[in-house]
């Protein structure tokens, strides 16, 4: 019949117009169910509770809009607007989260997800995101959608992570002191990151920073500088207590809290602090 390729040019202009195939891309239909770039059509059991359909499906659509670019349709970090960014979007399928208040390789709680797409990451591509709270809890929800890790596992709860407050508020030069003292004489950072006095022990560069390779991710990192570099997850005392208290998930920065006294924890984040630039 002469009319069908017709109607099925106009079916596919369509459905190009309803968002239903994704142009510049190989074509894909996106209706199918096993296809994580469709949209949602059960809710999520996790182990502790179940995310409801409606918000996953609010979820898909601010992730569509805003992340896939670079995170990719699928999560697996592949977008088109990630190809070659240094760091490079993450993969969501793999489960790893860098910046959480939780013990390096446990899952992020939802405020850790939160307050990165809030706040972005300083010095990489991930930007700021001011998104209503609705908004913002279901595209959280709608990440777990990504990595099976989030249907077997649950993230430590409030009281699991809680942390002593800083007891150097009112000695903020004692702090630095004190960190700078645990930094290159007691916790040895600058076994990764560089040491910055000239009396440190050290090792052969202590100057240069030290990459690792990232089984987690599968890219290389550097232990940052941190004269140079800047603080991805913020620059104030409470950021850097949390990324040397918690550590990096996934990465060689290990998770300090247990290893260290608190009061170190906070020195530390303080001496940090006064190492890095203002921006
Ligand atoms: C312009 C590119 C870009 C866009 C758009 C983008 N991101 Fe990112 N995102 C990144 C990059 C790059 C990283 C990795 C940074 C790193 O590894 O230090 C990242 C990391 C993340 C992380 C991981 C944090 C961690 O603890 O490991 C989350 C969660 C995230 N993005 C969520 C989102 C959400 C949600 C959106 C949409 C609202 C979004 N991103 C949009 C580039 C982007
Ligand atoms: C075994 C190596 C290693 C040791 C020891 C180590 N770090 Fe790290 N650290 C890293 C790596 C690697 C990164 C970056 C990981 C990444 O980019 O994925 C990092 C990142 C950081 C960050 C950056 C967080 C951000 O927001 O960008 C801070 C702060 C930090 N380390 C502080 C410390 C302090 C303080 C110590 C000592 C108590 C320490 N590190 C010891 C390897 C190490």
């Amino acid at each position: 019949m002469k009319l069908a390729p017709v109607v099925s040019a106009a079916m596919f202009v369509a459905a190009v117009a309803a968002g239903w195939i994704s142009t510049g891309q190989p074509l894909r239909l996106h209706w199918t169910s096993t296809d994580p770039s469709s949209p949602p059509t059960a809710a999520l059991a996790l182990p502790d509770r179940v995310i409801a359909l409606d918000t996953l499906r609010a979820g898909f659509v601010t992730y569509q809009r805003h992340c896939a670019g670079c995170h990719g349709e699928a999560g697996d970090g592949r977008g088109p607007s990630g190809i070659g960014l240094s760091p490079p979007p993450r993969n969501f399928t793999r489960g790893a989260f860098k910046f959480a208040a939780v013990p390096a390789g446990s899952l992020p709680r939802d405020e850790d997800l939160a307050r990165t797409i809030r706040h972005g990451l300083a010095g990489t591509a991930m930007p700021a995101w001011s998104l209503g709270e609705r908004e913002l809890d279901a595209v959280v929800q709608y990440l777990k959608t990504f990595s099976p890790r989030w249907r077997r596992e649950t993230a430590p709860s409030a009281s699991e992570v809680a942390t002593a407050p800083d007891p150097w508020r009112d000695d903020p030069a004692g702090a630095v002191r004190e960190g700078e003292r645990i930094y290159h004489r007691e916790a040895l950072c600058a076994t990764c990151h560089p040491a910055y006095t000239a009396d440190a022990p050290a090792r052969p560069e202590p100057r240069a920073p030290v990459a690792h390779l990232e089984a987690a991710y599968g890219t290389w990192v550097l232990s940052p500088d941190f004269r140079r570099h800047p603080m991805r997850a913020g620059r104030s005392v409470d950021d850097l207590h949390r990324a040397i208290a918690f550590g990096l998930g996934g990465t060689p920065m290990p998770t300090w809290q247990g290893a260290l006294p608190d009061r170190s924890l906070w020195a530390l984040a303080y001496y940090v602090r006064s190492l890095t630039p203002s921006p």
